[in-house]
């Protein structure tokens, strides 16, 4: 499974590019060329969403109107053609195979991406909400259940909360057993996942920091009670506060490194190599689990990681599988990974030069 074509239009300073991507591409120019802007067209593709901002109209190149990505993946023998169209002040319009879709959850299906980059230490360092974005994309990999899970516990925790603000306890009884039943199934999920990707990054992150880390899942409310019970005990605070407290929207992950936690402990590069390990091993497990291969986008690691750690990453890289989007300022910081093809981005243009 790869990406055998790429179309980008307008995507912040890249006019209009299309490339003819091989399993492994190196992308070099210099500083503010279009490199990362090239990457975001394909985690976009993937995703759905920006990597670097929350808002996709902010991606659409100044002055313009809309942008348009659209891509080949080459899957099971057959081409999947995918879109995203992105216009001032329009919900995005996406097709996939042929067909319009609402959700970017049919761009994900078809197209697994992940990414490292400079932010990727953010994984280990910033609140929550990071870890618990990372976990998701991993369970909606391997579990066909779990979109519906966590769009219906969402929608309860919605309709739970507007309950509190009007203060209607009596209806609150009924969305208590809802939201428990539902949250318990989503958290279900999240715990199994976390279990299983757990001894991936455990061996590779052994292989690229030299120890082993060790993940755990923390599920949103006090391990030694039900989902509902927690939910009682926190009433009267939900109450007051109008806001649900106690709930896998609250999960997390903590990140343990030689038995320290790893958020307060280790140095900015172990934090990137942390960062790094809980990514690839979400891709091992992957394949692993489902033979899927994803693309895996490296943007300025050059800059990022000494050449030991480069070369430890190269290595666990090349074991996976992936299809690889690589970017450096000189195409000679990445000779070592040998990549198939290389493309030259300048001003926001990209040319083939192999
Ligand atoms: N919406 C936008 N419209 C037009 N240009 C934009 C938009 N958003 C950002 N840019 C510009 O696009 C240019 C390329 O940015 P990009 O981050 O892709 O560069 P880069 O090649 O990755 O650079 P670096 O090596 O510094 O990481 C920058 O000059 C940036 O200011
Ligand atoms: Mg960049």
């Amino acid at each position: 499974m790869s990406l055998t074509s790429l179309r980008a239009v307008n995507v912040r300073c890249l006019k209009e590019v299309a490339l003819e991507p091989a399993e492994s591409n190196l992308i070099f120019g210099e500083n503010a060329s279009g490199k990362t802007s090239l990457l975001e067209a394909l985690f976009i593709l993937g995703r759905g969403r920006s990597f670097r901002t929350a808002s996709r109209e902010a991606v659409i190149r100044d002055g313009e109107q809309e942008m348009l990505i659209a891509g080949v993946m080459h899957c099971e023998g057959r081409d999947i053609r995918l879109g995203l169209r992105q216009q001032v002040d329009q919900p995005a319009k996406i097709r996939v195979d042929g067909r319009d879709e609402t959700s970017p959850a049919a761009l994900a299906r078809c197209l697994p991406v992940q990414i490292i980059d400079p932010d990727v230490h953010q994984l280990v360092e910033e609140g929550p909400g990071v870890r618990r974005r990372f976990l998701d994309w991993g369970v909606f990999h391997v579990e066909p259940k779990f979109l519906d899970a966590w769009r219906r516990y969402h929608r309860i925790v919605r309709q739970r909360n507007a309950t509190l603000k009007s203060n209607n306890v009596r209806q609150l009884d009924v969305w208590d057993r809802e939201l428990a039943a539902a949250g318990e199934a989503l958290s279900g999920y999240r715990g199994t996942y976390l279990e299983a990707l757990s001894g991936y990054v455990g061996e590779l992150g052994k292989a690229l920091l030299g120890t082993e880390p060790a993940i755990t899942y923390k599920q949103g409310w006090p391990e030694d009670r039900s989902l509902q019970e927690a939910l009682v005990e926190s009433r009267a605070r939900d109450l007051r506060l109008g806001i649900t407290h106690p709930g896998p929207h609250r999960a997390d992950m903590t990140i343990h490194l030689a038995a320290k936690k790893a958020r307060s402990r280790v140095s900015r590069g172990q934090q990137k190599l942390l960062g790094a390990t809980l990514v690839l091993a979400q891709l091992a497990h992957l394949k692993a689990v489902k033979n899927l291969p994803a693309i895996l986008l490296l943007d300025d690691l050059p800059a990022e990681l000494d050449s030991l750690r480069l070369g430890r990453l190269r290595d666990v890289v090349s074991s996976l599988d992936a299809q690889l989007f690589l970017t450096a300022l000189s195409r000679k910081d990445l000779a070592a990974w040998n990549c198939g093809a290389v493309f030259h981005v300048e001003q926001g243009k990209v040319l083939s030069v192999l």
